[in-house]
């Protein structure tokens, strides 16, 4: 069985970032549940942080630099990807969602993903479930039923929990190997072909604004 490819995508802006902290802990659990699982696989790690200024311009000239387009097709061409954003203001950030923003609608098809968020308050825990995962639904990528929300209070285990933070990261996890384990491996989109994973890198049409979404 060939080695699985799993893209991590963190929209953390602190340093440390307890964003990043919990797509670690989802990264490394799902690489425990796979090799329980048989099946080996690699991880990918990116900080939307270090691509911000390239995600702006991408939004504003159409195109991307060829570090975010390079990170972008690791992504899209990957066997699953984890995406943990920060809650800001009830909803995913707006790094995360420019980053979205510039991936072509249609590379995320049937994708397996794991959703995770840190935010401040549990108060917003159903962020995940109205405002990410209705996202991921847009793009027809698989979001995995479990949907993993840290805050800041889930750290230290003082929270008042359903389910401590560990063990709904081994679930999350649990659901994402399944995901990933039920499918053949990704075979890599064509790097030198935009249109794979670009938003608008398919026609001139697009390129110059035209969006014909569904
Ligand atoms: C602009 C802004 C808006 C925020 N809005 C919310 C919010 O609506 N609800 C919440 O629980 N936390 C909110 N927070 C707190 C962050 O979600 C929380 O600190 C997050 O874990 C930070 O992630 P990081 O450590 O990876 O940067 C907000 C923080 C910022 C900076």
């Amino acid at each position: 069985m060939s080695a699985r490819r799993i893209a991590v995508v963190s929209a953390g802006l602190s340093t440390p970032s307890s964003t990043r902290m919990l797509a670690d802990r989802l990264a490394d659990a799902t690489l425990h549940q796979l090799s329980t699982r048989g099946v080996e696989a690699s991880v990918d790690t990116f900080e939307l942080r270090d691509y911000a200024h390239e995600i702006t311009n991408n939004l504003l000239t159409g195109f991307a630099a060829p570090e975010l387009e390079s990170m972008i097709n690791t992504v899209v061409s990957a066997d699953a990807i984890i995406v943990v954003t920060p809650i800001f203001t009830t909803s995913y950030s707006g790094l995360f969602k420019s980053f979205i923003d510039v991936i072509d609608k249609d590379a995320l098809i049937g994708k397996p993903v794991l959703i995770g968020a840190t935010a401040g308050t549990p108060r917003h825990s159903l962020a995940i479930d109205y405002a990410i995962r209705p996202l991921f639904a847009y793009l027809h990528a698989e979001a995995v039923s479990t949907g993993v929300f840290a805050a800041s209070d889930d750290w230290g285990g003082t929270g008042d929990q359903v389910a401590p933070l560990g063990a709904r990261i081994e679930k999350g996890a649990a659901e994402l190997a399944d995901a990933i384990a039920r499918r053949d491996a990704a075979t890599s989109s064509d790097p030198f072909d935009p249109s794979n994973y670009l938003r608008g890198g398919d026609s001139f049409e697009n390129l110059l604004g035209g969006f014909a979404g569904d």
